[in-house]
């Protein structure tokens, strides 16, 4: 459970000061996937920053399953977050100098795994969304869906409890974007585990368990959705002209 309460954020000094997120409160559970949409700049990455832990924030609380944030040191923030969340970043944040499954195994050398080890679960993602060929390439020889996946590979090899994606679909087209949400949704079976996903994508919406609709730095709106029926993908039209 992740449990955001009357969370305050501001950026810039005196004049330029700006109010990011405004007694902010949000909720995801595990089992589930929630979604956070809004329109740009009103301040979505910044409360997911916030509950990463990669934030200060001013006021109010933020616990993740049964952790305080604010009260925790930062050697311990950083143990946590290394352990036990997987961050997708708009930007995809690659290390250029390394493989791609150097990238994705990053997390697990972090945990102690040995090279070795750790490059074969990095393959298996990598097979899993559809790179298994390409694991030796730099991120550079890459596309930027491609890339993308592989981040998105890298925030779940070492099977966090929660998942957190900034964007996880804006550079992929629908078949891998089916293949991307089927992996996520297969993370939010599990009972201990939950994915929240900022998007504009309205291909995905209906694998959302519910939605948090956030305008100009508040919540405005929670919206539960049953999945009784499979969600499905929504795939563009051909654009054939008519
Ligand atoms: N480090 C920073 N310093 C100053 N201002 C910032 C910083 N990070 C974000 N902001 C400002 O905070 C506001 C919210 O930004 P944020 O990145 O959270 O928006 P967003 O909802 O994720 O938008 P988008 O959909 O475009 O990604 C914006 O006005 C942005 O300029
Ligand atoms: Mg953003």
């Amino acid at each position: 459970m992740v449990d955001a309460r009357a969370v305050e954020k501001s950026f810039g000094d005196g004049p330029d000061r700006i109010h990011v997120l405004k007694q902010v409160n949000f909720q995801a559970r595990t089992g589930e996937i929630t979604m956070l949409v809004g329109p740009s700049g009103c301040g979505k990455t910044t409360l997911l920053s916030a509950v990463a832990g990669t934030l200060k924030i001013e006021s109010g609380g933020i616990r993740v399953f049964d952790h305080d944030l604010e009260k925790m040191s930062n050697g311990a923030l950083t143990r946590f977050r290394a352990k036990s969340i997987g961050f997708i970043f708009q930007q995809f944040n690659l290390i250029p100098t390394l493989t791609i499954a150097e990238n994705v195994g990053v997390p697990l050398q972090i945990q102690g795994l040995s090279s070795g080890k750790a490059l074969m679960r990095s393959r298996e993602i990598l097979d899993r969304v559809g790179l298994g060929n390409r694991w030796k390439d730099r991120p550079s020889k890459l596309s930027g869906g491609q890339q993308q996946r592989v981040a998105i590979a890298r925030a779940l090899v070492h099977e966090p409890p929660l998942v957190i994606c900034d964007e996880p679909t804006a550079a992929l087209d629908a078949q891998n974007g089916e293949i991307v949400l089927d992996l996520f949704r297969q993370v939010a079976r599990s009972p201990e585990r939950a994915v929240i996903i900022v998007t504009h994508d309205n291909r995905i919406f209906s694998y959302a368990d519910r939605i948090a609709r956030m305008d100009d730095g508040e919540i405005v709106e929670v919206r539960e959705q049953s999945q009784e029926h499979a969600p499905h993908f929504e795939h563009e039209h051909a654009m054939t002209g008519d």
